[in-house]
């Protein structure tokens, strides 16, 4: 067994979306709140969390490091949780210094993180020289790598589809934002060994089909075997959909805007403009092109990034609408 720090308000909650189905004429679309793991706003990486800094204590580890972009869901659930454990936190952002950080920037700075900036340099050499450094400097790092996407983040999602077995083991569809595909990963272990009978689609938000489903396939075997299972993937058994990439990585469109706004107008639910925005807007697609048959039950997996939304160039996009 992995060691757990528990700290995500779990199980999450699973919703139906009556009037966004109807809206849509197309399967009967329901929700799992994992916006709601309930730190500092939650989302997947909470889940993930759990177990990193459970492993990082086990390694008498004082210091988180990772890393992300400025608008990093992953990097403000990492200060949050680093500080519910008792952990000091250094990130590596992308890019410069905001005049006015907003969104979850301005948490990352509220909740105390040392923020290092790796402007347009390589954030993967900035990250390694910050680890180094806080070797040398006795701050007992450790690592999380982005997206908090290794065997132990991934086991989480596991251990996150059997809950969902739990609460209604008859969804014909499971769709995902997939990106660092830790999420996937642990979604495709848990598929397998709590014998999940529906599928998982990883709808991806900045990559090419072909490279997330090998890194998602390669990631699902490590994590197996780390829960004691001497199995593997292949990337053809992983479902990933690269048709809605868009403009490229946290640049939202027209269709990302069209999906946070059915969302929050029809269900009150909110979405964010960079990985659930895309995955709620491929869902949308999928249902008006026929994907589903009306009899079908679809569980949109909502893994959190509202913060996002209070971004001002997001807040700048959908204040237009
Ligand atoms: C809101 C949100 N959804 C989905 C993802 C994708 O998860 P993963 O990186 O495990 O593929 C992320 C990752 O940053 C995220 O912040």
């Amino acid at each position: 067994m992995l060691p757990r720090i528990q700290f995500a308000h779990l199980p999450t909650p699973i919703e139906a979306l009556p009037r966004l189905s109807e809206a849509l004429e197309g399967p009967q679309i329901f929700v799992k709140r994992d916006d709601q793991t309930g730190l500092a706003f939650g989302g997947n990486k909470t889940r993930k969390l759990e177990f990193l800094l459970a492993d990082a204590k086990a390694n008498d580890s004082r210091t988180l490091i990772t890393g992300g972009a400025v608008q990093s869901n992953h990097c403000r659930q990492t200060v949050a949780a680093a500080n519910r454990v008792g952990f000091d936190c250094m990130l590596v952002l992308t890019g410069e210094k905001p005049a006015r950080p907003t969104g979850n920037n301005f948490l990352d700075q509220f909740l105390g993180a040392e923020i290092i900036w790796a402007g347009s340099g390589d954030r993967e050499q900035y990250l390694d020289a910050t680890f180094k450094q806080a070797e040398k400097d006795g701050k007992q790092p450790y690592l999380i790598p982005y997206g908090g996407s290794n065997e132990i983040g991934a086991a989480a999602f596991a251990f996150a589809m059997k809950e969902m077995l739990n609460q209604d083991p008859d969804f014909d569809w499971v769709i995902i934002a997939s990106s660092s595909g830790g999420t996937q990963a642990g979604m495709a272990v848990g598929q397998r060994m709590f014998g999940y009978q529906g599928q998982v689609l990883g709808i991806s938000v900045d990559n090419p089909a072909v490279e997330l489903k090998e890194r998602v396939a390669g990631l699902a075997g490590v994590t197996i075997r780390t829960l004691g299972e001497q199995d593997e993937f292949y990337p053809d058994e992983i479902l990933v959909n690269d048709e809605f990439l868009g403009e490229g990585y946290g640049i939202m469109g027209a269709p990302e805007v069209e999906a946070l706004t059915l969302f929050a107008r029809y269900e009150g639910l909110l979405l964010d403009p960079v990985y659930t925005g895309r995955a709620a807007a491929g869902l949308i697609e999928l249902i008006r092109s026929g994907f589903f048959t009306a009899d079908q039950n679809v569980l949109f997996w909502h893994t959190g990034g509202t913060t996002a939304l209070f971004a001002d160039q997001y807040m700048d996009a959908l204040s237009a609408q």
